[in-house]
């Protein structure tokens, strides 16, 4: 087997950088192919493996190879407590887009109109990979496969197809776009088919956005709060889903 570091060299150019040991483990579970896995202690990396993913264990055994603490501290920015670190190939955008554009759905694609948070942005794939939605598109410019959203999405990007598009380009199905001046979510029940949409935390929803919007809806909320953080709200919002009939995977 060629050296680690060739290996990883080659890849980093087009690789998605799983930074430490949990985001490894979840690329893993939802199928990410992964070329090169590193750690500075492959016995300490294999003990947590038993502790907290004996499903992924023999994968981790296959895959991580030892290397010194300075080799590990030269291919990664900054040096994760576990002393992980692999490389995963980028899902291709047309299967991300297959999957959005799929009907019937069996779950919700989250939309963020313009986020500019890179943590929001992978807060919100993390929930979206809890709750089993099918997707997570982001509008504007941000990249929502930008190393520290893939950080702040706990290496869950494999488990939803996260894709950048224009408010043009949506996937198909009711569009619900989350607003403090909407109707109450408490009275609407949200298919497995919507699309739900989320403004970006400076301003809110874009005007194409919110005219592309079949319902308004709010989250309960105090008159003297302006709004919910991005994050939270999506989350309330899924949460809703699910507790209205949506199916959340076992
Ligand atoms: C931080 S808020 C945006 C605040 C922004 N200053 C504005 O004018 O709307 C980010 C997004 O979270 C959602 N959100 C926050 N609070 C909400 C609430 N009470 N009801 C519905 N959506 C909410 C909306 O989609 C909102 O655009």
């Amino acid at each position: 087997m060629t050296d680690p570091v060739i290996r990883w060299r080659a890849c980093a150019g087009t690789a998605v950088l799983l930074d430490g040991f949990h985001a490894l483990k979840h690329a893993l579970r939802f199928g990410a192919q992964v070329p090169v896995a590193v750690t500075t202690d492959r016995r300490a990396a294999l003990a947590l493996a038993e502790e907290l993913a004996a499903d992924v264990r023999d994968a981790l055994a296959t895959l991580l190879t030892e290397v010194p603490a300075e080799t590990y501290a030269s291919l990664v920015p900054r040096p994760h407590p576990t002393g992980v670190a692999a490389l995963a190939v980028r899902p291709s955008r047309e299967a991300n887009l297959r999957a959005l554009g799929q009907l019937p759905r069996t779950a919700p694609v989250v939309v963020l109109d313009t986020p500019r948070n890179l943590g929001n942005a992978g807060a919100v794939i993390r929930l979206a990979a809890g709750f089993g939605a099918t997707g997570v598109v982001t509008t504007g410019p941000l990249d929502p496969w930008h190393p520290t959203v893939v950080r702040g999405g706990a290496g869950l990007h494999f488990a939803t197809a996260v894709e950048r598009l224009g408010v043009d380009e949506l996937p198909p199905g009711p569009l619900f776009a989350l607003d403090p001046e909407g109707e109450d979510i408490r009275g609407a029940e949200l298919p497995d088919d919507a699309v739900l949409a989320f403004g970006s935390e400076r301003s809110g929803l874009s005007a194409p956005l919110r005219a592309r919007a079949g319902r308004l809806l709010r989250l309960p909320m105090r008159p003297q709060v302006s709004s919910y953080n991005l994050a939270t709200s999506v989350a309330m919002t899924l949460y809703h889903w699910s507790a209205t009939g949506g199916a959340v995977p076992a």
